[in-house]
């Protein structure tokens, strides 16, 4: 669905962001993008809707290429981005507000437009919130609302920068879940983010460094690579412990390793068995 090809990028400042940049993105996948702090991964982002254009390369959307203008109006339609910052986004008096401003800009009906709000509200649990100023809301609330915006647009493509960081344990668990939900429904889903304990689930992992993808693979084959922590990365704290586990001699399977329950109950087997 999204296809990159060579993309090099450089800020009018002459800052280079991204280099030689490959990548294809399948409908329906979840990639995961990681890496250290300015490696490229917003930048990477914001070429996914046009808001900004390679220098050097092409991104397709769809058949669209995002330097073509004629086509940014479908491409927006097509791939919506939720940054970390929410409250940069809001521009509505209230949340209701807030959530039609996207359709309106797709030019849609007023019939239509109120049916993505309403869908947008009912997908986040947001309805109560519906008269409320987005300004007045917690950082996670935020979060939620700035997620149904995006959702009210109802793109087929979702790009997430960051958007657990700020936010506490519960509240990032209940984001994810709501995300992977929306995965499983048939979105395609990028989900950039500095947490790996996230990814256990990801259908791929993209390592970016100095605006190159310098790691690519599915969860268990990227954690595994020696690699990562060159680049600044630290691993999930229980894929490490079976990576130590495994130096003892006790191999502890991947699929234990997603949740403290799974592995424990795996130790347990293993006391047992001895
Ligand atoms: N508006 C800008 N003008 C000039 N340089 C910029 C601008 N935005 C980002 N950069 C630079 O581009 C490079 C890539 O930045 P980017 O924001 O894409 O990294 P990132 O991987 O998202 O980092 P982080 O994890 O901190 O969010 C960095 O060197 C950064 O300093
Ligand atoms: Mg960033």
């Amino acid at each position: 669905m999204i296809r990159l090809e060579k993309v090099s990028y450089s800020y009018p400042d002459g800052t280079p962001a991204l280099e030689n940049i490959n990548l294809a993105i399948k409908k329906g996948e979840f990639i995961a993008i990681i890496g250290k702090n300015g490696s490229g991964k917003s930048t990477l982002a914001l070429h996914l809707n046009g808001l900004l254009k390679p220098q050097k390369g092409k991104v397709i959307i769809r058949g669209m290429d995002t330097r073509d203008i004629s086509k940014l109006p479908g491409i927006r339609k097509l791939v919506g981005i939720v940054f970390q910052n929410p409250e940069t986004q809001f521009v509505g008096r209230t949340v209701e507000e807030d959530l039609a401003f996207g359709p309106e800009n797709l030019c849609l009906p007023p019939v239509e437009i109120r049916k993505c709000v309403d869908m947008a509200l009912a997908e986040t649990g947001f309805e109560k919130y519906r008269y409320r100023s987005p300004k007045t809301l917690s950082g996670g609330q935020g979060q939620f609302v700035a997620l149904a915006g995006i959702l009210a647009m109802r793109p087929e493509c979702l790009v997430f920068d960051e958007v657990t960081s700020m936010l506490d344990p519960d509240s990032g668990t209940d984001v994810l879940e709501r995300i992977r939900k929306l995965q499983r429904k048939g979105k395609t889903v990028v989900y950039i983010t500095h947490n790996l304990e996230e990814l256990h689930a990801a259908d791929r992992i993209i390592v970016m460094d100095k605006g190159r993808i310098v790691l690519e693979g599915d969860p268990e084959s990227v954690f595994a690579d020696p690699s990562l922590q060159s680049l600044g990365l630290t691993l999930p704290s229980l894929i490490e412990l079976a990576a130590r586990l495994k130096t003892c001699g006790v191999a502890i399977p991947w699929e234990k390793t997603s949740s403290p329950h799974s592995f424990a109950e795996e130790i347990c087997q293993l006391f047992l068995k001895t």
